[in-house]
């Protein structure tokens, strides 16, 4: 299973956004995690299609957009068209999740499905065999630089075991309180595709993205 990190630009700072993304690039790690909020689905309000519209015009970086936003559906097209790769979208926040991953699929993007802290491994099972991607939050979605709820990774072990039991290929990603401190630990728990915002981009850098990869090669 490939192994893969997705630095979130949620915590990058906005006034030097190229070289940090470029740094993102030049370390060899293929994902950008790019969080979009809308002040209803969760308490802030980060950006929207216009940054990643010009981000796209720059970088190859493989866009692993998701979207903490009330109803899904009413935008899935502008943020594909906007250049996202991946469309992961909340459970929680439509009626009809069969339809938002059609949509994702017919414009042909990778669809994940997410699910919060509080909702059920189980919740995702019906969904397992149409989706490329399920995001399991290890923190309450809204911010960044938040600690990782442990019972969060019991719930990708669960997930994991489901996906392997049905012979599906799919990602399982996981996004919160990552560090590199807790990184190997996380992996250990099933999830392959792994977010990390301020433990990419406090600080060093490339250094970060260095170890995290290193972490990441072994796992
Ligand atoms: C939180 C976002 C995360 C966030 C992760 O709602 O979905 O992607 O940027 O940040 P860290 O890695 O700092 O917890
Ligand atoms: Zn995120």
């Amino acid at each position: 299973m490939k192994m893969i990190l997705s630095p979130s630009i949620l915590s990058a700072d906005f006034w030097d956004l190229e070289r940090q993304v470029s740094a993102v690039e030049e370390s060899g790690t293929e994902y950008l995690h790019i969080d979009v909020m809308d002040g209803m689905f969760v308490p802030s309000i980060s950006f929207g299609m216009p940054v990643i519209e010009t981000l796209r015009k720059h970088t190859k970086l493989v866009f692993d957009v998701h979207l903490m936003i009330e109803r899904p559906e009413r935008y899935l097209e502008e943020f594909a068209k906007a250049g996202a790769d991946i469309i992961n979208f909340h459970l929680e926040a439509t009626d009809d999740p069969e339809g938002c991953i059609s949509k994702v699929k017919d414009l042909g993007k990778k669809v994940g499905i997410t699910i919060k802290p509080n909702t059920p491994a189980k919740e995702l099972e019906p969904f397992l065999d149409k989706v490329d991607m399920v995001l399991i939050m290890t923190v309450e979605p809204g911010f960044g630089g938040q600690k990782l709820i442990p019972s969060c990774l019991d719930k990708v072990k669960e997930v994991r075991a489901m996906v392997d039991e049905k012979g599906l290929d799919l990602d399982i990603e996981i996004d919160g309180g990552v560090t590199i401190d807790n990184l190997a630990k996380c992996i250990s728990y099933g999830t392959n595709v792994i977010v990390a915002g301020s433990a990419v981009f406090k600080g060093d850098i490339k250094g970060n993205l260095d170890k995290m990869n290193e972490i990441m090669k072994k796992g």
